[in-house]
């Protein structure tokens, strides 16, 4: 699949080079192909190519948004999505770990109202980009899984598949206004690795019983 990435840095060149690996195209989404990290990402996979902005959403069938989150709105809102898969692995993040929006609206659903072409997806943001590049538990019987969240079923299947292909079970947690509890736990996972020293190299499975 062709996929675009506007963010090259610890998320994106993850997700990006795991997504390589397993046989997808991969464009470098940025105006300024000089920037350090896609300098830097160029030098980890030389196999990405590098496009301004609107040509690499043109040329993909879905594209990961993988930037700070403050500076979305400036990124997205001249941009024309067309109705494709918009895949929101940011997070809105405030002082001393708390939710950036103050847990009244999440932040993907801001990425929606700014990109309203978009059929937006919440996924990847609820471990750190440790667990993106590699999501391999040999020890276990079980694949880590990746909670998901938008209103569309067909992007929905689609992140999927892709999260197949990186190592990931798929569990979907319904409509984009979930995206506000998958946020939290991003904030549980980051304060407990980040401030608390737990390791980083942990996820979550699912169970169920029937
Ligand atoms: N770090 C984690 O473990 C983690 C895990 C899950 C989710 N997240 C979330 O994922 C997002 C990215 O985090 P990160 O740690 O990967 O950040 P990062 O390493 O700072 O990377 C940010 C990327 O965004 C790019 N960017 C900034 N402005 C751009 C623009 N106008 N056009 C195109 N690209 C632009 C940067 O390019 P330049 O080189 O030009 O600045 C860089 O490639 C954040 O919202 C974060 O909260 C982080």
């Amino acid at each position: 699949m062709q996929l675009a990435f506007i963010g090259i840095g610890n998320v994106g060149l993850a997700l990006a080079h795991n997504l390589q690996q397993k046989g997808h195209e991969i464009i470098v989404a940025h105006d300024n192909p000089d920037s350090s990290s896609v300098t830097k990402a160029l030098q980890h996979n030389p196999a990405f190519e590098v496009l301004p902005l609107q040509q690499a959403i043109d040329l993909s069938e879905v594209i990961f948004l993988a930037t700070p989150f403050t500076l979305n709105a400036s990124i997205l809102e001249p941009l024309h999505f067309k109705g494709k898969v918009l895949i929101d692995c940011t997070n809105p993040v405030g002082p001393g770990i708390s939710h950036g929006l103050e847990s009244t609206i999440s932040g993907a659903e801001k990425v929606q109202e700014w990109a309203p072409n978009a059929k937006v997806v919440k996924a990847y943001t609820i471990y750190g980009h440790e667990n993106l590049s590699n999501p391999k538990f040999p020890d276990y019987l079980v694949r880590p899984v990746m909670l998901i969240a938008g209103n569309d079923s067909g992007a929905k299947t689609t992140v999927a598949r892709l999260n197949d292909d990186l190592g990931f079970e798929t569990l979907d947690t319904g409509d984009l206004s979930q995206a506000l509890h998958l946020e939290h736990m991003t904030l549980l996972w980051v304060k407990m690795v980040r401030a608390n020293g737990h390791h980083p190299h942990f996820t979550w499975a699912y169970l169920e019983r029937s």
